[in-house]
């Protein structure tokens, strides 16, 4: 299976099948002066003022070959040893997989981190939220680097902390601040993991919590026990989709557009409403649609559809199962027998997973190469760039969360590592159901996350959930 970049360049040269843009065949240096995300990035995404640039990119790293920058990474890595750990994410270019110590989802990297104390430097392959999120929670001495600056995400970007709180004084005018006879507080604010650290420190102030698409469910049963309704931000898919596999009906979960008055509800619904739906939305799970599910199953009967809950809702209620990057990952690795599966989710990890399970035919749901553009920004000149640059003393694009907010963030964070997620199918039975302990130190954090059975390689049931996969 060709890497999504030999696609492309494939797509660019002999026009035989689809990009969602030619620009995608060209360097991301190429764009690091542009004001939107760059290519492959939907017209509703806008960059916010402040985001973090990306300097140009020096030409020796813009000119070399692949095989030279493969070359040069190889060496600085080997020079650096145990200094420095690589983490790709599942969505993130082969060619940069390739040099990675860790692949996994955003949650199972920032934890892995924690596993090589002895690293003194970071450097993540993934997007600006998972680095804040492995700053929170890395050792003080540790530094996080991003690549490239300019990956962030799009999604993220949707909710800022001046929007959040000024929805966030509409909602306590209409509530109160008093808990009900119960003791529930009138809202609970819950953040997706991909958001900004300030949004994470603002559900640690608020008695929030944080949640990825692995625990959302539990995420959401936490935050009913203690409080009337949630404000979930930003994706309103992953919070719809939740919610109403939880029997929350649909009507109950008003929009808030930060655009618009009351979010553009009007006060009656939101007085009715258990979950408030953040207007954000992921550009690369919005492509997936009814009729390319319908357009699978004519062609492979039978065909297992899986889809990522950031899905619009319409996709996952027609898909067979709908679940995060590592249920997809681990639903493919326990099919014993040969099956084809339609994969809604970005293009890179589906073209690894059809790559690695070779006894399956997997393909991605939606017939345009159309990859993450963010992730897809980190590029193996900016990784091979950073690696030399640490060899020389230098540390470019640390990514440094401020204390104040690391701190409530780290409470958010905490929240949700004291759950126990819900078993998924494989797992094995927990040791107790019990709520662990909250942690509340910078390495209390790590040790919950290891004793709640999240080490690399691990599959016993935590708030990470997951195996780390090794590379
Ligand atoms: P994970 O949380 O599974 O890493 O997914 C991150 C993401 O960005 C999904 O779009
Ligand atoms: Fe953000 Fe979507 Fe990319 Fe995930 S796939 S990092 S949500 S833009």
């Amino acid at each position: 299976m060709p890497s999504v970049d030999t696609l492309i360049q494939t797509i660019r040269t002999t026009g035989a099948g689809a990009s969602c843009t030619p620009d995608l065949a060209k360097g991301p240096w190429e764009f690091d002066r542009v004001t939107g995300y760059g290519p492959g990035s939907s017209m509703g995404d806008v960059i916010p003022v402040g985001a973090p640039r990306q300097g140009g990119l020096p030409e020796e790293y813009r000119l070399a070959s692949n095989d030279e920058l493969h070359a040069r990474i190889r060496a600085a890595k080997e020079t650096l040893g145990s200094r420095v750990v690589i983490l790709g994410h599942f969505y993130q270019r082969d060619e940069v997989v390739q040099h990675a110590d860790f692949l996994g989802d955003s949650f199972q990297l920032a934890n892995a981190a924690q596993t090589v104390p002895e690293a003194e430097t970071i450097v993540f392959c993934g997007v600006h939220f998972m680095a804040e999120t492995a700053d929170i929670l890395a050792k003080p001495t540790q530094n996080v680097i991003l690549p490239n600056l300019a990956a962030g995400c799009s999604m993220a970007d949707m909710a800022d902390l001046d929007s959040v709180e000024e929805c966030w004084a509409q909602l306590e005018q209409i509530y109160g601040t008093e808990p009900d006879a119960d003791g529930r507080l009138p809202v609970i604010p819950v953040t997706y993991m991909n958001s900004s650290a300030a949004l994470k420190g603002f559900c640690g102030r608020h008695g929030g919590i944080v949640c990825t698409s692995s625990n959302a469910e539990t995420v959401l049963e936490d935050a009913f026990s203690r409080g009337q309704r949630v404000l979930f931000f930003p994706d309103q898919h992953l919070g719809r989709n939740t919610a109403k596999k939880m029997g929350v009906a649909l009507e109950q979960m008003p929009m808030w557009n930060p655009r618009k008055p009351l979010g553009g509800s009007t006060s009656d619904q939101l007085q009715d409403a258990r979950v408030i739906l953040w207007h954000g939305f992921c550009s690369v799970h919005k492509r997936f649609n009814v009729g390319q599910i319908e357009a699978a199953r004519a062609e492979f009967p039978g065909v297992r559809v899986i889809v990522h809950p950031e899905c619009p809702m319409e996709v996952v209620d027609a898909a067979d199962e709908a679940g995060s990057t590592d249920y997809i990952r681990k639903a493919v690795a326990a099919a014993t027998e040969p099956t084809t599966f339609a994969i809604g989710t970005e293009i890179n990890m589906v073209n690894r997973l059809a790559a690695e399970f070779p006894q399956h035919t997997i393909f991605c749901l939606d017939p345009v190469v159309c990859p993450c553009s963010t992730m897809y920004r980190i590029h193996p000149g900016y990784l091979a760039w950073v690696l030399e640059e640490l060899v020389a003393g230098r540390s470019p694009n640390v990514i440094e969360v401020d204390e104040v907010t690391a701190v409530d963030a780290r409470l958010a964070l905490e929240r949700m590592l004291a759950l126990r997620p819900k078993p998924m199918p494989g797992d094995p039975a927990p040791a107790s159901t019990a709520h662990a302990p909250a942690p509340r130190s910078r390495e209390g954090v790590a040790d919950a996350v290891v004793a709640s059975g999240g080490p690399v390689g691990s599959t016993a049931g935590s708030t990470a959930a997951a195996p780390i996969v090794e590379v």
